[in-house]
């Protein structure tokens, strides 16, 4: 309900005067009497303006604009559970042809099929990729009759979500180091690593820190060729969360998807630029043999017997729905048109950020080498840190983080923006004058004392 219609009701101007208003919101102990509706509302509504303004938090790879009809579905699926296939078997309809139609756009060759599924974001699809590749590796030890060993898992610098995979399953994490002037896997890191119990090769489409892709062609010839030499044959799964939805359409001849045999396995988080309401990834696998089948819940469906792999059981329907009304509304067409202005945008702010004077661009967004998103680095020592830089702008509300780079390269601090729908080149421009008055303040006003990583605040995905 906004404003103007709240304002009509006759009871509107009692809330702020009521008694239960006169006391602050309950935060530890479970409340002993009930509000009414309307006053519960604005007590929580207005707790929630203290909250950052999401359009400008450009940290975050996920959505924060959406449009109006992607609100009215929300809406109308509140109840849509999608575990529930026999009640909503339009909804589990709509997640295969979701599936399916992924599988067209990574080029399956499982098509017009599509093996995979739904998940409530990258993080859950890549502990159900690497619960895929630990099983196929332990079926393969088994089938050649050997005793496995201490599994390990082969990555480049990767976002936590593989931490978790590899500490909770307990499988050895070789995550290659970061080197200066080396910010990605190579062929020859990735081959040095290898060995008869590594359960996959991992690289990332638009990796977190720098927001580059890792060469995934590369490494699969790199594979190819040892597996000529030695037998050892070691699938790729691609972390794809960000690159999944971007490459296809604004970089169709980078070779990364199931066109290469070596790759096994793909996710991706509809919630970054899939487009979709926060809450929704994808996993699919290349061919249904890809798939071990003791990963497959089988749950009743319409009399029928419907495939469930998940972690979850409840999980809300609305993000898928939305999925598809994004992949139906746009096309090919229209997220190329959305993304293709958005590196545009980075490409705006990558060359006025390097004039501004005191940094140095990193990585500048184009678009066959990653995602929309500029990263930057002090030339110098201006007088102030990236930790001040960022701590100045969020008095203008705009969240840049400035963190230091994983193992190795972790005296070096960057700052990363991330181009996403929604920000527009006009908002760019005024957080260009933001950053222009910041640094002017910075003359005027000398840092005394420069901040340090630990004392900046800010989450920093
Ligand atoms: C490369 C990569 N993989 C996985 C994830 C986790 O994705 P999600 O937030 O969808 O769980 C992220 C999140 O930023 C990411 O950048």
């Amino acid at each position: 309900m906004s404003k103007s219609e709240h304002s009509v009701l006759p009871s509107d101007d009692e809330i702020y005067g009521s008694a239960d208003m006169g006391r602050a919101a309950e935060a530890d102990a479970f409340p002993q009497s009930e509000r009414p509706a309307r006053h519960a509302y604005e007590a929580v509504h207005d707790e929630l303006m203290l909250d950052g303004n999401s359009r400008q938090n450009l940290a975050t790879f996920c959505q924060t604009w959406e449009e109006p009809e992607i609100h009215r579905l929300m809406d109308e699926c509140l109840d849509k559970n999608m575990i529930d296939k026999d009640e909503y078997p339009q909804t589990a309809e709509i997640e295969a042809r979701c599936v399916r139609m992924l599988a067209d756009l990574w080029n399956s060759p499982a098509r017009p099929d599509g093996v995979g599924c739904s998940t409530t974001g990258s993080s859950e699809a890549v502990m159900l990729g690497g619960m895929g590749m630990k099983r196929r590796w332990e079926a393969k030890a088994k089938a050649a009759g050997k005793a496995p060993g201490r599994p390990n898992l082969v990555t480049g610098p990767v976002q936590v979500c593989w931490h978790k995979f590899t500490r909770y399953w307990d499988i050895e994490h070789r995550e290659i180091p970061m080197e200066n002037g080396r910010l990605i896997m190579t062929p020859e890191e990735v081959l040095s690593r290898c060995d008869e119990n590594t359960i996959g090769v991992v690289p990332t489409l638009g990796v977190t820190f720098t927001c580059q892709y890792e060469p995934v062609k590369a490494v699969a010839e790199a594979l190819d060729a040892l597996q000529a030499r030695t037998g050892l044959d070691i699938p790729i799964h691609v972390d794809a969360a960000s690159g999944g939805f971007l490459a296809p359409f604004c970089a169709p001849g980078l070779v990364w998807d199931f066109r290469l045999p070596r790759v096994k396995s793909i996710n991706s988080s509809g919630h970054k630029f899939g487009l979709a309401p926060l809450g929704v990834g994808w996993v699919l696998w290349r061919e249904q043999k890809d798939l071990p089948e003791d990963l497959i819940f089988w749950v009743n469906y319409l009399g029928g017997n419907m495939r469930d792999i998940a972690l979850n059981f409840s999980r809300p329907g609305g993000q898928v729905v939305c999925q598809y009304y994004n992949f139906l509304r746009l096309g090919h067409e229209g997220y190329r048109k959305i993304h293709t202005a958005c590196y545009d945008t980075a490409h705006y702010l990558a060359a006025e950020i390097g004039r501004l004077g005191p940094f140095e661009v990193v990585y500048g967004g184009r678009m066959e080498e990653g995602i929309p998103a500029v990263c930057w680095k002090l030339k110098g020592d201006p007088g102030f840190s990236l930790y001040d830089f960022a701590d100045r702008l969020r008095c203008r509300g705009w969240q840049v983080p400035a963190y230091s780079l994983p193992p190795r390269c972790e005296t070096l601090v960057v700052q990363r923006i991330l181009v996403r729908h929604g920000v527009s080149r006009d908002l760019a421009s005024l957080l260009l004058k933001d950053m222009r008055q910041a640094l002017e303040h910075f003359q005027r006003h000398p840092v005394a004392s420069a901040m340090t990583g630990q004392e900046a605040s800010g989450f920093r995905h």
